[in-house]
């Protein structure tokens, strides 16, 4: 076959992420109905221009973010911006900004559930990065304030990845081989909020690696593992054994510094 396998698959990253990231941008654009925002008793809107008097560093580049076009219940339009995620404003405004009278998100991820009701579930899963416990927040991944809420989306898939090795330092690298699904980003191995599989695993099993080493179909059911640019290796039995990434076979998926075959 003439096609590179990687490329396919890369055609299919790039292609699908593009129409996604049209579609969400105009998910955003259109006015919307929202879940209420945080609540503050006392408090009433005051719109977000009123914010930009003491944070102008945040509202100067909140117009080009995701969240800016946001919409809630109950008027005030486009002017709810900041207070979807905040909390209405009246109480803060007037106090000069005195303490516990605004909702920092930072605190709880339930503000940002208020919305993105599905993620609770996905946090909740057995394998999940800590959010509910509050180790780690949706700011630790997710920029509220400018550009798009993925940092470095689609187009700068090594932005994604620097956002996740600053924790994970392990898998930072540099490799002497470095694994070249690195490229095309941590997530397309690990679900980045959380898994049904052991270590966020997108798949369980084989199934993992061969979403790019694709296997070749052959009449007898034969599973090739095709070490891309090279010719198929004949995995059949090692594949009905265990994971590619068990011990004595690919234990090192994301590098090696000694094994050209990610051995070790
Ligand atoms: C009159 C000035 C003023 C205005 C207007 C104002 N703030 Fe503040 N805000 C402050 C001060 C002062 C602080 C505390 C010091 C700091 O963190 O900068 C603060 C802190 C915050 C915090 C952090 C709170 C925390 O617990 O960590 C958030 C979030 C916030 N403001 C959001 C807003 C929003 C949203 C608006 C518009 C509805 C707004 N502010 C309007 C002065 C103001
Ligand atoms: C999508 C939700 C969301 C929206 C909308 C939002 N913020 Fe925030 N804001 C956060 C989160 C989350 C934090 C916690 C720190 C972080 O992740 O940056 C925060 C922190 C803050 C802080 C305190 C920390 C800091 O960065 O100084 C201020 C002040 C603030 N926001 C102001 C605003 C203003 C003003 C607007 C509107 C122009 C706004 N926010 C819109 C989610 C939001
Ligand atoms: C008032 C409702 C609301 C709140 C609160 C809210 N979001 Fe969103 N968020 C949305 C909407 C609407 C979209 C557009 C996509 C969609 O239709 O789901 C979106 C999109 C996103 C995206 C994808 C953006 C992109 O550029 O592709 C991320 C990531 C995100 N939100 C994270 C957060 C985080 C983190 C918080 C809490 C700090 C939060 N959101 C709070 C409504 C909300
Ligand atoms: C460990 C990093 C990390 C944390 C923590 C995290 N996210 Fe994400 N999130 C990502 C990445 C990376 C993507 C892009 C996934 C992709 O490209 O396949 C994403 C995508 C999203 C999206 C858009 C696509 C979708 O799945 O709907 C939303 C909305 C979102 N996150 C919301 C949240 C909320 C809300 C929280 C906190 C409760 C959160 N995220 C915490 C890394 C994280
Ligand atoms: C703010 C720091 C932070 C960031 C950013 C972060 N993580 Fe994590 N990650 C953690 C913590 C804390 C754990 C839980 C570790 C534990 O339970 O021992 C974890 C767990 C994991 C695990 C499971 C590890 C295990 O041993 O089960 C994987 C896989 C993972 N993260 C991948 C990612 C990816 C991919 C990204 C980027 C999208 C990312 N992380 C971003 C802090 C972070
Ligand atoms: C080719 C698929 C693949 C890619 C891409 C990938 N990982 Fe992994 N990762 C794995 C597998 C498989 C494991 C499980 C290893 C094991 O159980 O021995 C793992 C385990 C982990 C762990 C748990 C610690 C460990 O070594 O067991 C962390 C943390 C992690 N990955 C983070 C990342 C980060 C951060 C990125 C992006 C920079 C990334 N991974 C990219 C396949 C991948
Ligand atoms: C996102 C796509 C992708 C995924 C998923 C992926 N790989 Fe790879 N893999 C690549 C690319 C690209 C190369 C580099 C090929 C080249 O340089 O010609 C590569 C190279 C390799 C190599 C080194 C080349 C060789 O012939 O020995 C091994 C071994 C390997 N992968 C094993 C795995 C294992 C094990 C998994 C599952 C844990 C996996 N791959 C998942 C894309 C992927």
């Amino acid at each position: 076959m003439s096609t590179h396998p990687s490329r396919i698959k890369s055609t299919l990253i790039f292609g699908g992420a593009a129409i996604w990231g049209l579609l969400l941008v105009s998910c955003v654009m259109t006015s919307r109905t929202m879940v209420a925002p945080p609540s503050i008793p006392g408090a009433t809107f005051v719109g977000s221009s009123k914010c930009t008097q003491c944070h102008e560093d945040v509202s100067h580049t909140f117009a080009g973010a995701s969240h800016a076009k946001l919409i809630a219940p109950g008027g005030k339009d486009q002017e709810m911006g900041c207070e979807s995620c905040h909390g209405a404003g009246s109480l803060h405004v007037k106090t000069g900004g005195a303490f516990g009278t605004i909702v920092n998100p930072n605190q709880s991820p339930e503000t940002c559930f208020a919305c993105h009701l599905d993620k609770r579930a996905e946090f909740s899963l057995p394998n999940a990065h800590p959010v509910m416990s509050g180790k780690v927040t949706c700011g630790d991944c997710h920029d509220s304030h400018s550009g798009s809420a993925i940092k470095g989306s689609a187009s700068a898939i090594e932005a994604q990845n620097d956002s996740c090795v600053k924790c994970h330092t392990q898998q930072k690298g540099p490799f002497i081989y470095e694994h070249g699904a690195m490229r095309e980003g941590c997530v397309s191995c690990h679900n980045p909020h959380g898994s049904v599989n052991q270590k966020m695993l997108v798949a369980r099993d084989y199934n993992l690696c061969l979403q790019c080493h694709l296997q070749t179909p052959t009449a007898s059911g034969q599973i090739n593992a095709n070490a891309i640019g090279a010719s198929a290796a004949n995995h059949t039995t090692r594949a009905m054994q265990g994971t590619c990434w068990a011990a004595g076979c690919h234990e090192a998926p994301h590098g090696s510094n000694t094994s050209y075959h990610l051995r070790y």
